[in-house]
């Protein structure tokens, strides 16, 4: 449905977007994940025909775009800032689009309805936009870019305006919407929640280059490089160096300490790498409990440097001297602890070779 082929896009000397592709089969939810900067919004627009590639190719539907002006491509499209027409009822919004295509006029209104019904804004139809919520706004800005059936739904960060409790409901609805309609859909968002909540596929993004292009969970379980490992999830990263490498994992040295990790590139022996684990990885363990059973493969004790509440669960970030002094990040999610753990200063944790990750330092 949508191609992109060794696409790049500069501004004077500075590569925006550098050398990217990707394939979108029909009906996926496709999101761009990437840092502020990234060149997300400059890939998003070459797409919708705003903006022009440098080099490299789009195809829509099998076909190349270049000249195909973007009222041409059938793309919907849906604003990180919000643009309904202010003087104009959620209604007059929706069938705007409509009236443009050139729609016959006497089936305008039915589509209107069904489009406003499918975003659940039944009953709202003759509000202006000053007289509906941030997150009703959304939802007609979303009925008005679908409600031509376009082949292409294009959305930069529609939610980001939104309260937390809300963007995180808008984003269950808008999948519900997407899968309902089977709408090919990319998304764009620096919000890692959103990216795995409601894709199909996520493409990482860090300055105008694509880091990984895979599933939700591939891109968390399995993360291609130091970036995306510490860009999705909340991750410790620490150097060390190849100890061994054998038939299990490999062993990597880590200030005083030896850590099993997973084998991951071909490594050799002392080699530097960047070793990266999450802290849902890691395991808490009593101040009295002995890993005897060897059911960790890695243990450590640190110092917890700070306890943040966040309501469901404590974080704790530890630093481990024999670590070389890296900093660990925990979750506790028991809240039967959380009054006396991390009090005494020591925690002791321990955590499995397959949940250890490891980069090449300089690739
Ligand atoms: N018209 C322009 N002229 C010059 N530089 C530009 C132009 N548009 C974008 N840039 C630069 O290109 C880079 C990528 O911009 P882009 O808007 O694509 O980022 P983004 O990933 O969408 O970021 P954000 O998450 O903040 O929206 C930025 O460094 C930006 O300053
Ligand atoms: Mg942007």
């Amino acid at each position: 449905m949508v191609e992109i082929c060794d696409v790049s896009k500069s501004f004077g000397d500075f590569r925006a977007v550098d050398d990217a592709s990707l394939a979108l089969p029909k009906g996926e939810f496709l999101t761009i994940l990437g840092p502020s900067g990234c060149g997300k919004t400059t890939l998003l627009r070459m797409i919708a025909g705003f903006s022009k590639p440098d080099a490299g190719k789009i195809l829509i539907n099998g076909g190349e775009v270049e000249n195909v002006p973007p009222h041409k491509r059938s793309i919907g499209m849906v604003f990180q800032r919000l643009a309904l027409f202010p003087h104009m009822t959620a209604a007059q919004n929706v069938a705007y689009p409509l009236k443009m295509r050139g729609f016959d006029t006497k089936t305008i209104p039915d589509r209107v309805s069904e489009y406003l019904k499918l975003v659940r804004l039944q009953g709202y139809e003759e509000r202006r936009p000053h007289q509906l919520s941030g997150g009703q706004q959304q939802r007609v800005a979303i009925a008005r870019a679908l409600s031509f059936s376009p082949d292409l739904l294009l959305l930069d960060e529609p939610l980001s305006a939104l309260d937390k409790k809300l963007r995180e409901e808008m984003q269950l609805e808008f999948r519900r919407i997407q899968q309902e309609l089977g709408v090919t859909t990319i998304n764009v968002t620096h919000d890692q929640r959103e990216a795995l909540v409601m894709s199909d596929k996520i493409i990482v993004m860090n300055a105008g280059r694509i880091q990984q292009s895979d599933s939700p969970e591939a891109v968390y379980r399995a993360p291609s490089n130091r970036f995306v490992a510490n860009f999705v999830g909340l991750t410790a990263l620490f150097g060390g160096a190849i100890e061994r490498v054998d038939d299990e994992g490999v062993v990597v040295r880590v200030g005083e300490l030896a850590l099993r990790a997973r084998a991951g590139e071909a490594l050799t022996p002392g080699a530097s790498v960047d070793c990266a684990i999450r802290a849902e990885q890691i395991r808490i363990l009593a101040d009295d409990e002995e890993n005897d059973t060897g059911r960790f493969d890695n243990t450590v004790t640190g110092k917890v440097d700070q306890r943040i509440f966040e309501g469901d669960r404590m974080v704790y970030q530890v630093t481990v001297p024999k670590l070389a002094d890296a900093t660990l990040f925990v979750f506790d999610h028991d809240p039967t602890h959380h009054a006396e753990r991390g009090q005494s200063g020591a925690l002791k944790l321990a955590w499995n070779a397959r949940d250890m990750l490891t980069f090449p330092t300089n690739p």
